[in-house]
C-alpha cells in the first residue's frame, strides 16, 4: 500500500523539473566574476543590499513615479530578479528570462540623477559586503552597461 502511494514521487519529480525546478547546468569558469564576488551566496547579498538601500534612498524616493511601481509586496521577487540577472551576466549558472531592462523601467521616468544615487547605492553596498577593488569595478561595469536602457530622462 506504502509502495502504491510513493509511487508518484518520480512522477513528481518530472513535473517540478518542468517547472523550472530542475537546476540551470551551464558552465562556471571558476575565475568568472560571479565566482570572485563569492557564486550565489555573494551575489545574492549584492541583490539584498543594493535595493534595501535604493528603498530608503531620497534621492531615488524624489521620483514620484518609482514610488508607485516599488510596491513592497514585488520587493522580494525583485532581489531575486537582480541576483539571477547580474549572476547571468557575471558567468554564473543561471540565465535570466525576466523583462529586458527597457521593458522593466518604462515610463520610471529614472533621470541621470537617479542613476548616479543609485551608483552611489551600489558602492555603497560593496564596500559594506567588503568586495576588493577589481571585482567591485566589474561588478560595477556590468550595472552600467544598462544605463542607456533604464535612464529615460537624459
Ligand atoms: C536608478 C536605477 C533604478 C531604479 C530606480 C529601479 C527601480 C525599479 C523598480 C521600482 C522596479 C519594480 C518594477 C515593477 O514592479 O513594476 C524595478 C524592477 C527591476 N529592476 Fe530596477 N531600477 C533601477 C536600476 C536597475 C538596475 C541597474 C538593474 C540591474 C541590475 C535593475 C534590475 C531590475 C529587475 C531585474 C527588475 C524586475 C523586472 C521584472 O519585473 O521582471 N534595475 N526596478
Amino acid at each position: 500500500m506504502i509502495l502504491k502511494k510513493l509511487a508518484f514521487l518520480p512522477l513528481l519529480a518530472l513535473l517540478a523539473a518542468g517547472c523550472g525546478g530542475a537546476p540551470d547546468r551551464k558552465d562556471v569558469d571558476p575565475n568568472c566574476l560571479y565566482m570572485r564576488l563569492g557564486g550565489l551566496n555573494g551575489m545574492a547579498a549584492l541583490s539584498d543590499e543594493i535595493v534595501n538601500r535604493l528603498l530608503t534612498d531620497p534621492e531615488i524616493l524624489a521620483n514620484t513615479q518609482l514610488q508607485m511601481r516599488a510596491k513592497p509586496e514585488n520587493v522580494p521577487g525583485i532581489k531575486v530578479q537582480i541576483t539571477v540577472l547580474l549572476s547571468d551576466l557575471a558567468g554564473g549558472p543561471f540565465t535570466y528570462s525576466g523583462k529586458s531592462m527597457k521593458e522593466a523601467h518604462e515610463g520610471m521616468a529614472v533621470d541621470e540623477k537617479q542613476w548616479e544615487a543609485m551608483l552611489k547605492d551600489v558602492r555603497g553596498a560593496l564596500e559594506k559586503l567588503k568586495v576588493p577593488a577589481k571585482e567591485g569595478e566589474e561588478f560595477v561595469a556590468l550595472i552600467e552597461a544598462m544605463r542607456g536602457d533604464i535612464v529615460e530622462v537624459k
